[in-house]
């Protein structure tokens, strides 16, 4: 808890915690672990990236690993726990091992992403994208608002954009990814439950909408003559809204808007849209997507707007896996806790590693079940019950895995 307080004070912004890819304060955050990873007498390194890894290796050469992590980068105004949490539960775990007697039969991992939420450049898991091998290079192109090109925000962490290919996991057999995270919901706290084993994620789209109107004075411009950029995307919005409102277990989310020009007594002429739309199953997201494109095509040119429509990303549903969570659920029972399972309708990084291993995840309750949000929390004891469940499932893995 006391690291995860250190961690906040490396923010851009005064007040507040927003911690982007690529930024002085995630440097500053990933070297404070780094420092605490070396102190934990783990081998660290980066990669071209910029993720970072602290390995105590398993006794025998050639033995799997085991990863264990999550991420450092910060939505903007964030909480403490989103991320920072399953980095230090696992340094925890990985500190405790070296008070074992017995030889690991595997290697542990622990694992700190640049770069999850994607705030920045609108990527999505892009730290464990790179250690999956399914990092797009045409990515490393893309700016963030003030034109800094992701490749220079990698190299400013000492990322390399060229070897980006070498940040692919090559340290052999992996016994998998597991990830302690905040449960970002209510269900663990309307349960009173400490934890909970996540049976997967759901599959979710990340659009780009552009509309095309034609900026005009706001004294002059006749209502009937307009061709309001701005109307045409706040009508879609509410259109795509009204379609997740009716749409059991969906959900979709406008979270940006830029209006250009920008002016207060300027007719919008051009608006860009963020929409994130989200469901368990990914026919029905399919579904959705279209319905919502072809009512907001339908509702521009009504306005006699142009719509364009960019998919930036489309993750399917990840399931965990059976063997790893069911690993987790004995470690929480050996804690003396009742097993409870509960989806996650937040992405997580497993999402991108089930590529290369199987992947699990642990839920803490938090507050509230309030996320994305300087109001996170989460209980000491929780953490506490995080840990030991870590623990037990390192010792569960070692007599079966
Ligand atoms: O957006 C998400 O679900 C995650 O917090 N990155
Ligand atoms: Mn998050
Ligand atoms: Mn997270």
């Amino acid at each position: 808890m006391e690291r995860c307080a250190v961690l906040s004070v490396h923010t851009e912004e005064p007040g507040r915690l927003t911690r982007r890819y690529g930024s002085p304060a995630l440097l500053a955050a990933r070297e404070q672990v780094a420092g605490w990873m070396a102190a934990a007498g783990l081998a660290v390194r980066r990669d071209a990236a910029g993720n970072l890894f602290g390995r105590r290796d398993g006794a025998t050469a050639g033995a799997p690993t085991l990863l264990l992590g999550s991420h450092l980068d910060s939505v903007r105004d964030a909480g403490n726990y989103d991320g920072p949490l399953g980095v230090l539960t696992a340094l925890a775990c990985a500190e405790a091992l070296a008070e074992r007697a017995e030889p690991l039969p595997f290697a542990v991992e622990v694992v700190a992403f640049a770069d999850e939420e994607g705030l920045r450049f609108h990527t999505m898991y892009l730290g464990s994208s790179a250690v999956a091998g399914s990092f797009d290079p045409a990515w490393l192109d893309w700016t963030d608002d003030d034109g800094v090109t992701l490749a220079t925000a990698m190299r400013e962490i000492g990322g390399d954009p060229a070897a980006i290919d070498s940040a692919r996991w090559a340290g052999g057999p992996l016994l998998g990814w597991t990830e302690v995270h905040i449960e970002q919901g209510p269900v663990l706290e309307g349960l009173d439950l400490p934890v909970g084993v996540v049976t997967g994620i759901v599959a979710q789209t990340k659009i780009a909408i552009r509309f095309t109107g034609e900026a005009g004075h706001a004294g002059t411009l006749p209502m009937d003559r307009r061709r309001d950029a701005f109307c045409a995307a706040a009508e879609a919005t509410l259109a795509c809204e009204a379609h997740a409102r009716t749409t059991d277990g969906l959900v979709a989310t406008v979270g940006q808007v830029a209006v250009s020009p920008g002016a207060a007594n300027v007719v919008p002429g051009m608006v860009h849209l963020s929409l994130d739309v989200r469901h368990p199953d990914n026919e029905v997201l399919a579904g959705a997507c279209r319905t919502m494109r072809e009512r907001s095509e339908a509702i521009a040119s009504e306005r006699g707007v142009a719509v364009s429509w960019e998919t930036l990303h489309d993750h399917p549903a990840m399931p965990s896996d059976a063997g790893l969570s069911g690993a987790l659920e004995r470690a929480v029972v050996a804690a003396g806790l009742p097993v409870q399972r509960l989806p996650s309708g937040a992405g997580h990084d497993a999402a991108a590693l089930a590529a290369i291993g199987p992947t699990a995840m642990l839920f803490v309750r938090c507050a509230g079940g309030i996320s994305h949000n300087p109001a996170e929390s989460v209980a000491e004891e929780d953490v506490a019950v995080a840990i030991e469940v870590l623990d037990r499932f390192v010792d569960d893995l070692m007599m079966t895995g």
